[in-house]
């Protein structure tokens, strides 16, 4: 059926000025809504790039304002008419200034009532939202994510092409290893009992294209990880990934400066300033709590461990002695809104990150408070005053425990008590690359030690004779790029020596069987010469949501998970039929109840 007959859009909204009145166009889009006059109709056109205001009335034939008066919200039309200037302007809109005058109208799809209104200021929860993608995807809003998104995977495309480097596919369905998250899998119908993995990243591909000449890639790359969803993680996201070879840790990180500068000229007109700011992870920890500090605002960590070495209070003494420390935030000047009913609700969160509890010292014009008077001495209380640089007006909040828990809790204290206070400024962009990690992290439930990063990241040389020896204290070329408190890429420089490699497998608890078998086949690569090589990865939907200002990735991805790694709208997962379970030679088992 030829509804469209010969009529072709002409213009898209966003291309309608004001010096085309009195040209004849034809737009295309849905009905946002229609205001009948009686005598005169306008109803509001919205295309992808838009709104333009549709008018019948005073010259319109009888048919078609009778048409007109049939629209409904979300109805497709074409229209084709006469830009004229509006009687009454509307500053709030682009193409307020003028209207199409409607000669031909058609209609080219009904709609049924949907379940929300199309508008950005409704508010309707988030599962119904999600139900219906396709028409929240509608909203304005989120509408412009999604093209903002495609605009800055073209930037990016630009920029790395501009500096030389190749993009290169590489494969979804992979052999699955042992590191990391856990793997999504995709059993092979060939090969009985054979499973693919997909890719947590293309992290072995970009290193095999090194040895194999390609000298710089990149790829905006899916990645799937089976791991458990936030904010600002999703089951399946996107990287931007590249690689590059002959380079050390600043040759990587200055290249991708410049994608970062490139990306915020281009895409919000900021100038940022390079290079950014380097921290060891160990000030970014001792400072900040955090290896991803927010760096816009103070209320950094105060370590009073040495204060305190000789104290008889057995929360702090027993947290010294097993190893830990005591440390402290000083929240300064906020006495009158940290009360003891907010210090209690802070100290729940404390114990959210496994803290014991939260000591305090509350400092007010008329009074002090401390949960720790009783049981410290002078000497000890005014070394803890001392070292916190505390005035009247401060209050102080102490964390005991093993560091990864004070740092934790008072991390994630110092975020929540700026937020709430206001203590953030807005509008600015605190890019700084973390530098230094540990090579390796002691993962309790296992008992071993796994890779910080990932098996491949090379240790800086001065750290290598203590593989062995001293694991804890082995540093690794590996660099985080933060932002505002945001892990927006991380990478490193790789092991391209197949005998330390094999030295790391081991560190890591791979029998050589076990390391051959799962990495053979990158261990080969490396033994036909492989160039020095180092690279990156940037979370793109993290970047996406950063420009954008979003909370959550879930608003600048088009179609995404939620919190069971569903998708809403389509219903995946599902179950499948029986025939195609026994094609691949699988036999589902129902979970065992407890
Ligand atoms: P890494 O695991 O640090 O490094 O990931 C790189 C970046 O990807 C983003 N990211 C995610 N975004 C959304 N949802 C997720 N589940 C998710 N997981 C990670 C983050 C992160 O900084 N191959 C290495 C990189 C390298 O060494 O070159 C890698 O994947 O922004
Ligand atoms: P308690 O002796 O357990 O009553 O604790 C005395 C004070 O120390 C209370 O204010 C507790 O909240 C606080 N406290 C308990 N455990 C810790 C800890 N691990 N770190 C900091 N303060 C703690």
């Amino acid at each position: 059926m030829d509804i469209m007959g010969k009529m072709r859009r002409t213009h898209y909204s966003n291309q309608i000025l004001p010096e085309l009145a009195g040209q004849a166009l034809v737009v295309a889009g849905s009905i946002a809504k229609s205001r009948d006059l009686g005598g005169l109709l306008f109803a509001d056109l919205r295309d992808t790039t838009g709104v333009i205001q549709l008018a019948f009335g005073d010259g319109t034939a009888p048919e078609l304002f009778e048409k007109a008066t049939q629209l409904r919200a979300e109805d497709v039309v074409m229209a084709a008419g006469t830009l004229r200037r509006r009687e009454s302007p509307n500053p709030a809109l682009p193409t307020g200034e003028v209207e199409l005058f409607v000669d031909d109208l058609r209609v080219l799809s009904k709609s049924e009532v949907p379940p929300f209104e199309i508008r950005d200021d409704l508010n309707v929860n988030d599962e119904l939202r999600l139900r219906y993608r396709y028409l929240d995807l509608r909203r304005e809003e989120l509408h412009n994510a999604i093209v903002f998104r495609s605009r800055l995977a073209a930037c990016v495309r630009n920029y790395y092409l501009s500096q030389h480097f190749v993009e290169v596919e590489t494969p979804m369905l992979i052999k699955s290893t042992p590191e990391g998250a856990r793997d999504y899998l995709v059993p092979s119908r060939v090969q009985p009992e054979h499973f693919y993995a997909l890719p947590q990243s293309p992290q072995l591909y970009k290193q095999i294209l090194m040895l194999s000449g390609f000298d710089r890639y990149f790829q905006i790359a899916r990645c799937f990880r089976d791991e458990d969803l936030r904010a600002d993680r999703q089951p399946e996201f996107t990287q931007i990934d590249m690689e590059m070879a002959f380079v050390d840790e600043i040759d990587v990180q200055t290249a991708n400066e410049g994608l970062i500068v490139a990306i915020f000229e281009q895409m919000l007109n900021i100038r940022l300033q390079v290079p950014f700011a380097r921290m060891p992870y160990t000030e970014a920890m001792d400072r900040f709590g955090s290896d991803k500090p927010d760096t816009r605002f103070g209320l950094e960590l105060c370590d009073v461990s040495e204060a305190l070495r000789q104290t008889e209070f057995g929360v702090f003494a027993g947290a010294l002695a097993a190893g830990g420390s005591v440390r402290l935030i000083n929240a300064k000047g906020l006495a009158q809104v940290l009360s003891r009913k907010e210090i209690d609700r802070l100290t729940g969160t404390a114990k959210t990150y496994g803290a014991k509890g939260l000591a305090f010292l509350r400092l007010t014009a008329d009074s002090e408070s401390s949960s720790y008077e009783k049981f410290l001495t002078d000497a000890e209380k005014q070394a803890i005053r001392a070292a916190a640089g505390a005035e009247v007006g401060d209050v102080l909040l102490l964390v005991a425990d093993a560091d990864d828990v004070v740092f934790a809790a008072l991390g994630a204290l110092r975020l929540e008590i700026a937020k709430k206070n206001g203590l953030i400024p807005e509008n600015t962009y605190n890019f700084l690359w973390v530098t230094d990690f540990p090579l390796f992290e002691h993962d309790v439930e296992s008992g071993r030690y796994v890779a910080k990063h990932h098996p491949f990241t090379m240790p800086k040389e001065e750290d290598i004779d203590k593989i062995e020896t001293d694991p804890a204290a082995c540093r690794a070329k590996a660099y985080d790029m933060v932002v505002n408190g945001v892990e927006l890429g991380g990478g490193s420089i790789r092991i391209n020596d197949p005998e330390l490699q094999a030295r790391m497998f081991k560190a890591l608890g791979f029998s050589d069987a076990r390391a051959r078998e799962n990495f053979g086949f990158l261990m080969d690569a490396y033994r036909y010469g492989a160039p020095p090589h180092g690279g990156l990865a940037f979370g793109f939907d993290r970047m996406v949501a950063l420009l954008l200002g979003k909370e959550s990735i879930r608003d600048v991805i088009a179609f995404p998970k939620v919190q069971n790694a569903s998708e809403p709208m389509s219903g995946a997962p599902d179950t499948v039929e029986q025939k195609q379970l026994e094609e691949l030679h699988i036999r589902s088992m129902p979970p065992q109840k407890a």
